[in-house]
């Protein structure tokens, strides 16, 4: 098994190239469904979660023609609507071929995705939405399976918790859809819009997007057309993760490619630690400061602080001169990075959904173990500040959402190698 060993200690400079956000390109790879067309789409992020739905619309029966960045695919020739379980066991967010499939096909047997080490992770919000198109949908041998025979009929949709996969299959379903969808306490997330914008490209036409009250005008069974490319948004949680190893390294580094807009509260947060910036168009500069002020956060919905950069904030948050106070409101369990940073001598306390971050002098160096994606990308920006060697285990975790880590960081002078155990 990989494993990451790390030098901390040193100061980086120079420019990470922020990739396309993971995030939205699954909901885009799952978009393409609605299509008989080859769609092409560019600024994909290098990382194993794209590839595993891309082999999953392969064994769908689609045609895919992928190199790194580039995805040629052509769901003209999809024969199968079965979502198999060692594909979706693999990756949870297979989960949003569901919508696509049963608008375009009228039916789909979806693998239950599984929980994982955050939450439970329900789909229940997903399954009342395409019941509110009209699917008659039953839970059958750990399968979801969806029938519309006559189509999907626009409705109504309210959802009475804020979802962003729940949201995404909504829209994909009431894309092909007779007649119009009204999404109510839709989620607002920068993947949602880039969602929105290409089934708006596509011929569904999408009303309020970037608002909470979606509506939409759907095809009533004519598959979409993406005749333009769909260029992936850059990642705001790669872009606010390197902003975080600025901070925590006391280093001037400068990221390229990013949408300032996506990540307003991961810099108003790292300014009220007493961090500087410089932006100049899609380029954020991070200046160092010599001590970091205490922080106090509370995960929410976009545009509030996101849930997936909560690990990350509270690995800054272990070397401030202040306590932290930070709450996790969307996930019940994502709080596996604790125990792990307090191995490299952090000092924090959990009560409830809250952790309590006392400060340290410094961290020192130990063996840990990543447990999710979002916790190993706080286990490396510790690790590059703590004194000593960190070896980070499971770094399988890191893989599914970071594209090319090493290589990004090493090019800013971090002394960071994948060994094999
Ligand atoms: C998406 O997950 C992201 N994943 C997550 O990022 C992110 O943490 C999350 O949104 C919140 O922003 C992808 O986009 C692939 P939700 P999703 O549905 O859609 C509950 C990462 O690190 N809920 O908005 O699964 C759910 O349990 C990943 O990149 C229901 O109760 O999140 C959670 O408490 C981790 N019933 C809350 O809603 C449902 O049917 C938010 O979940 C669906 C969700």
């Amino acid at each position: 098994m990989d494993y990451l060993e790390i030098e901390g200690g040193c100061k980086l400079s120079g420019n990470v190239t922020i990739s396309g956000a993971k995030n939205s390109a699954l909901a885009v790879i799952a978009a393409t469904i609605l299509s008989d067309k080859e769609v092409t789409l560019t600024n994909l992020p290098n990382v194993v979660d794209i590839r595993t739905l891309l082999k999953l619309l392969t064994m769908l029966g689609a045609k895919v023609e992928h190199n790194d960045t580039v995805a040629k695919i052509d769901c003209s020739t999809i024969s199968s609507t079965r979502a198999v379980y060692e594909i979706v066991a693999q990756m949870r967010a297979s989960i949003l071929v569901l919508g696509p499939l049963l608008s375009r096909f009228k039916h789909c047997e979806v693998s239950l995705p599984g929980g994982c080490a955050i939450g439970q992770r329900p789909i229940d919000l997903h399954i009342k939405a395409v019941e509110a198109l009209g699917a008659e949908v039953t839970l059958e041998q750990g399968y979801v399976v969806a029938k519309a025979e006559d189509g999907l009929k626009g409705n109504k949709i309210i959802f009475d918790k804020i979802t962003v996969g729940g949201t995404e299959n909504a829209l994909m379903a009431a894309a092909m859809a007779d007649g119009v969808t009204e999404i109510v306490n839709a989620a607002k997330e920068p993947e949602i819009v880039q969602l929105s914008e290409m089934l708006n490209m596509g011929g569904a036409k999408v009303e309020g997007i970037g608002t909470g009250r979606l509506k939409v005008h759907g095809t009533n069974g004519k598959p979409l057309d993406f005749s333009e490319p769909v260029e992936i948004i850059p990642d705001r949680i790669e872009a606010g993760t390197y902003l975080c190893v600025g901070a925590i390294t006391n280093s001037e580094i400068t990221l390229d490619k990013v949408n300032v807009e996506h990540i307003q509260t991961s810099i108003e947060k790292l300014e009220a630690m007493g961090c500087d910036f410089y932006i100049k168009n899609d380029s954020v500069t991070i200046k160092p400061v010599a001590e970091l002020k205490g922080v106090n956060i509370v995960t929410t919905e976009y545009p509030g602080f996101p849930t997936d950069m909560q690990a990350q904030f509270m690995a800054v948050a272990t070397l401030a001169s202040e306590d932290s106070l930070i709450e996790e409101r969307l996930f019940e369990n994502r709080f596996m990075h604790v125990s792990e940073l307090n191995r490299l001598g952090a000092d924090i306390w959990l009560k409830g959904n809250v952790a309590a971050v006392r400060p340290v002098k410094e961290l020192i160096g130990a063996e840990v173990m990543a447990t999710d994606l979002r916790a190993s990308s706080a286990l490396v920006i510790a690790a590059l500040a703590a004194k000593g060697t960190t070896k980070i285990r499971r770094i399988y975790h890191l893989d599914r959402g970071y594209d090319r880590l090493e290589e990004k960081l090493s090019n800013i002078g971090a002394k960071i190698v994948r060994k094999k155990s």
